[in-house]
């Protein structure tokens, strides 16, 4: 028997809860939640309702419940040093204590990480506490990106050309940055495909899991504003149709030499999921961010083809033992489409901000996999809130077949949602395909 504690409310970690429930280890999921997540809680022997900022109450939560280890699935309660309180409590954790997660709350620290210990992947950059050189910067590098220091859900990243044209508005957006955050990266806008390179890590030895790509634009074609993710999909065989294999095992690389920097800064090993997303450009494979966990659509490409027990890969990652299994996966292809409220990610006076709290109606999806997000279950039915509800996910032996079974899924949910069309899609792979072989300058 063993008694894991998952952390976290979404889609992303209802994945996670199904992973743990697939173990031959006989697990008893006990599940800290903020919002009640029906997927989760249907899976759980017991349930907790709190906040991801108060680390003692998640503690007492685990010792009530003799919890062997814990699974933390979103970046707040790594950040607020959950993974610290329970390791004070001698639970171990499959997540990084607070200082190595900084990996993903600080994006100055990781930018200044790898330029220390001379790993490749990073853009052009500079890290700001003051307007100070900012203006000069600028002048340098016009065409830049601008990324406040913290969290920010996935939506604080001001690309050059998208949301903002010249100097002046760059500067008041730096400006109106420093007012809230402790600091601004500048960086330099790389052309390129992004692809996500989720890889485990037990502190020394770090595991790829095949490369998934993320759709964080709101509308089909890449259009409108970044969202938290539309929807992802992977290739049967592990790679993606845009990616040489040496991309994704330059992504690795850098992970790797990451992890080992991150245990010499920090002296404390990295314990979890270093997710990099990576970009490759016309000059090799570049860091656009590292997330201190799953992605989100993106565990729920990989999860489900995982043939490894999940519990005994999460027991090598905390005993530090992960070279000694070998963690496979299903040759298989995955569709995930988000299903969102039709006001999701948009401004909050736009005409259809009413669906952020409308009733829905859930029926049979087929062969699709439904993965519970923000949704809220009431006495009289299913409720959507303000963020991405659920995620459909398919799996088969090609792409087209994947989406297929996804977009036969969509069609079982009734309700005023939304969701992009275009999630892969041949028109869309294509577009990708042509984007790097005209960046590459010949055949890809
Ligand atoms: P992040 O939160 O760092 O993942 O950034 C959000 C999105 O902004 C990324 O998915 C990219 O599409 C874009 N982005 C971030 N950094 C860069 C960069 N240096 N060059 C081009 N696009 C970028
Ligand atoms: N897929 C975007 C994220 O998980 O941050």
């Amino acid at each position: 028997m063993t008694n894991v504690l998952l952390i976290g409310n979404g889609a992303r970690e209802h994945a996670i809860a199904e992973a743990i429930m697939r173990s031959t280890k006989s697990p008893r999921l006990y599940s800290f939640m903020k919002a009640n997540n029906p997927g989760i809680a249907s899976l759980s022997e017991t349930i907790r309702l709190g906040r991801y900022d108060n680390p003692e109450e998640i503690v007492a939560f685990a010792r009530e419940n003799k919890i062997d280890f814990a699974v933390v699935g979103p970046e707040d309660p790594l950040s607020h040093g959950v993974v610290d309180a329970l390791s004070a409590n001698g639970i171990p954790a499959v997540g990084p204590t607070k200082s190595p997660a900084r990996l993903e709350t600080s994006k100055s620290f990781t930018r200044s990480l790898l330029d220390k210990y001379g790993i490749a992947g990073n853009p052009r950059f500079r890290n700001f506490k003051t307007m100070d050189g900012i203006e000069a910067f600028l002048d340098e590098i016009p065409a830049i990106v601008i990324k406040p220091d913290g969290l920010t859900g996935g939506k604080g990243v001001l690309v050059h050309g998208d949301h903002f044209q010249t100097k002046k508005e760059a500067l008041a957006f730096c400006r109106d940055i420093l007012t809230s955050h402790a600091g601004v990266t500048l960086e330099e806008k790389l052309d390129g495909e992004e692809f996500s390179l989720q890889c485990l890590c037990d502190g020394r030895t770090v595991v790829a899991t095949p490369p998934v790509q993320d759709h964080k634009r709101r509308f089909a074609g890449d259009a409108g504003p970044n969202t938290g993710g539309m929807g992802s999909y992977s290739c049967a065989d592990h790679l993606l149709p845009f990616l040489k294999a040496g991309d994704v095992a330059a992504g690795l690389e850098i992970t790797k030499k990451v992890a080992a920097a991150l245990l010499e800064e920090t002296g404390q090993p990295y314990k979890g999921v270093m997710y990099g997303g990576f970009m490759t450009t016309g000059n090799g494979v570049r860091l656009i961010e590292y997330n201190a966990r799953f992605g989100d659509p993106e565990a729920m490409n990989i999860l489900p083809l995982l043939k490894t027990d999940f519990i005994e890969i999460c027991e090598h990652i905390i005993n530090g033992t992960l070279e000694r299994i070998a963690i496979e996966f299903e040759k298989k292809a995955t569709v995930c489409i988000y299903i969102v409220p039709k006001g999701y990610g948009l401004p909050a006076d736009y005409h259809d901000a009413a669906s952020s709290s409308a009733k829905i109606e859930v029926g049979d999806p087929g062969h699709a996999r439904l993965y519970f997000a923000s949704v809220d279950q009431k006495e009289d039915g299913l409720y959507l809130s303000a963020s991405r509800a659920i995620g459909i996910v398919g799996i088969a032996d090609t792409l087209d077949d994947a989406r297929t079974i996804a977009e036969d899924g969509i069609k079982a949910v009734k309700g005023p949602v939304a969701f992009r069309e275009d999630i892969g899609t041949d028109a869309l792979l294509q577009k990708r395909i042509d984007h790097m072989r005209k960046i590459r300058g010949k055949q890809v």
